[in-house]
């Protein structure tokens, strides 16, 4: 470390107090391990605000000293985005002590927190009081607000309430050079120019930290049905989810595909989950409608399944009829995460295709992956209602460490290339980060890479924030 990081350390732990600067390497480390267990990059220090000014005054001296800094929430981030640079001196920028509900308006149906708040608190801050935010992933219970809007995440119920860009109504952000930019309303309804708040989601910090946000909330359903359905194909369950949209008064709240192998991978991972259904299928389809007032979503359901039996799209259903049989069902979907985690390495994406293309297009990438690698598995799951997959691969294995990542790194560049011919998109969900960064520049216009450039450019000329993620060095 140079005299004059430690400098800026010691004038940052007489701001922020001793606890708000982090340095020793035991308190450090547990801001460095990712999701898969990968550590990822040493940071100078891990720095914790307590409050946006505190944000502000470490980002203003940073920026005075030219020093990098990287916002960090719950580090759940999938694309390796928040965790520090190997090879230069960064500060973690940690919002985990900015976890305070400022105001909750249920008339409004708006909330403001700190970007700090875990989700999983917003949920049942916005639950207590007859409403909802409805925003549900599997990371719930560690990902942060900030998080959130830094991903743009999305999840389970995008198909219905659309994804975090959707969710926010005004934001507070630190900008790179310290300066506090409050956009803080709570208007449903706004058109003055530009939209600064909007180019904030998605931008993984790369453009500012984000300190408090408000939320739009809906009300919270009165009655919510699940069921699990097992199908024959990717195809049946394409037709199904038409089905499903026209058939359910426009409350489905989740579709998702679940191939068998991930059935049984969430068995592996969580014993006490017996299989849904008496019989095997190929391919499940878990969803949930929701709504409020007097609709009988039991009835609903039951239609769906009769009508999908009798055009042979569905062979056989569970529906949940309590709250207990509900969370079981949904078990299922976490518990494969864990399964899939427990097998090490493999390759992880997040692509989206137009919905009516996902047959077509999981039939080329499972007949590529066939035919150069046929020992690998695949695993095609995802949010099919609103086109997005989880084209994961499985490696063998019997290879090394070294094989599996050549091995990775092809498949991905030819599922990638298939994907270019549906237009189709190589993140639909998790970002670029660091890892999915070379794919994306390949595929950007000199246009859009000049207006990417001027934008990172007019909010951070000195290149300090989350430099090398999304647009390089
Ligand atoms: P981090 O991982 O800490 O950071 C992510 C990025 O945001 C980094 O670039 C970081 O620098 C930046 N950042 C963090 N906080 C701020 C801030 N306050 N201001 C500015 N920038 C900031 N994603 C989905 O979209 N849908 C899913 O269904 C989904 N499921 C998941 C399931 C699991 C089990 C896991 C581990 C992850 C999943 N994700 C999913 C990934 C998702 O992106 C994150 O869970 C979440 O949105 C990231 O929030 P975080 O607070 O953990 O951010
Ligand atoms: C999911 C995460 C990984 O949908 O996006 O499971
Ligand atoms: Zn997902």
């Amino acid at each position: 470390m140079t005299t004059d990081n430690a400098g800026i350390l010691d004038t940052l732990a007489t701001r922020l107090g001793e606890r708000g600067v982090l340095r020793a390497e035991e308190e450090v480390s547990r801001y460095l391990r990712d999701w898969a267990g990968d550590e990822l990059g040493t940071p100078l220090a891990v720095v914790r605000p307590r409050n946006t000014a505190e944000v502000a005054d470490t980002v203003k001296l940073c920026h005075e000293h030219n020093l990098r800094v990287v916002p960090q929430g719950g580090h759940t981030g999938l694309v390796g985005g928040a965790f520090p640079d190997r090879d230069q001196d960064e500060l973690i920028i940690s919002l985990e002590r900015m976890n305070r509900i400022r105001d909750l308006d249920p008339v409004n149906f708006s909330m403001t927190v700190d970007a700090g708040c875990i989700l999983e608190a917003v949920k049942q801050a916005a639950d207590a009081e007859d409403c909802d935010f409805p925003l549900s992933l599997g990371a719930q219970g560690s990902c942060q607000i900030g998080g959130n809007v830094a991903t743009n995440a999305g999840g389970l119920n995008v198909l219905r309430h659309g994804m975090m860009r959707e969710l926010v109504l005004g934001l507070e952000v630190v900008l790179p050079n310290g300066e506090i930019w409050d956009g803080l309303t709570a208007l449903h309804k706004d058109n003055r120019g530009y939209d600064i708040a909007q180019l904030f989601l998605g931008s993984e910090g790369t453009l500012g930290i984000v300190t408090g946000a408000v939320l739009k909330l809906v009300p919270k359903p009165e009655q919510t049905r699940t069921a699990m359905l097992g199908l024959p194909s990717v195809t049946s369950v394409i037709e199904l989810y038409s089905l499903a949209r026209r058939g359910c008064s426009d409350l489905l709240s989740a579709f998702e595909l679940i191939p068998r192998r991930c059935i049984e991978l969430a068995m592996e991972a969580s014993p006490q989950l017996s299989d849904p259904m008496d019989e095997a299928y190929p391919w499940y389809v878990l969803m949930e409608v929701s709504a409020t007032g007097p609709v009988d979503l039991g009835e609903m359901l039951e239609q769906l399944l009769e009508s999908g039996m009798e055009k042979a799209l569905v062979l056989d259903g569970a529906l949940a009829s309590s709250e207990a049989q509900s969370q079981h069902l949904w078990q299922f979907r976490e518990s494969m995460l864990e399964g899939q985690r427990q097998r090490g390495k493999h390759l992880r994406t997040d692509v989206s295709v137009p919905i009516s293309a996902i047959p077509a297009f999981v039939d080329r990438a499972d007949a590529m992956v066939t035919e150069v690698s046929p020992d690998s598995t695949v695993i095609a799951y995802g949010h099919v209602g609103d086109g997005n997959l989880h084209f994961n691969i499985l490696p063998p294995p019997s290879l090394s460490d070294e094989d599996k990542h050549t091995l990775l790194h092809d498949l991905e560049q030819r599922l990638f290339a298939i994907l270019d011919d549906f237009r189709g998109s190589i993140s639909a969900e998790h970002g670029i980060g660091r890892t999915k960064q070379a794919a994306y520049l390949t595929r950007l216009s000199p246009t859009e890479r000049e207006l990417l450039q001027g934008i990172k450019s007019l909010f951070d000329p000195h290149g300090i924030m989350s430099r090398g993620r999304i647009l390089p060095e």
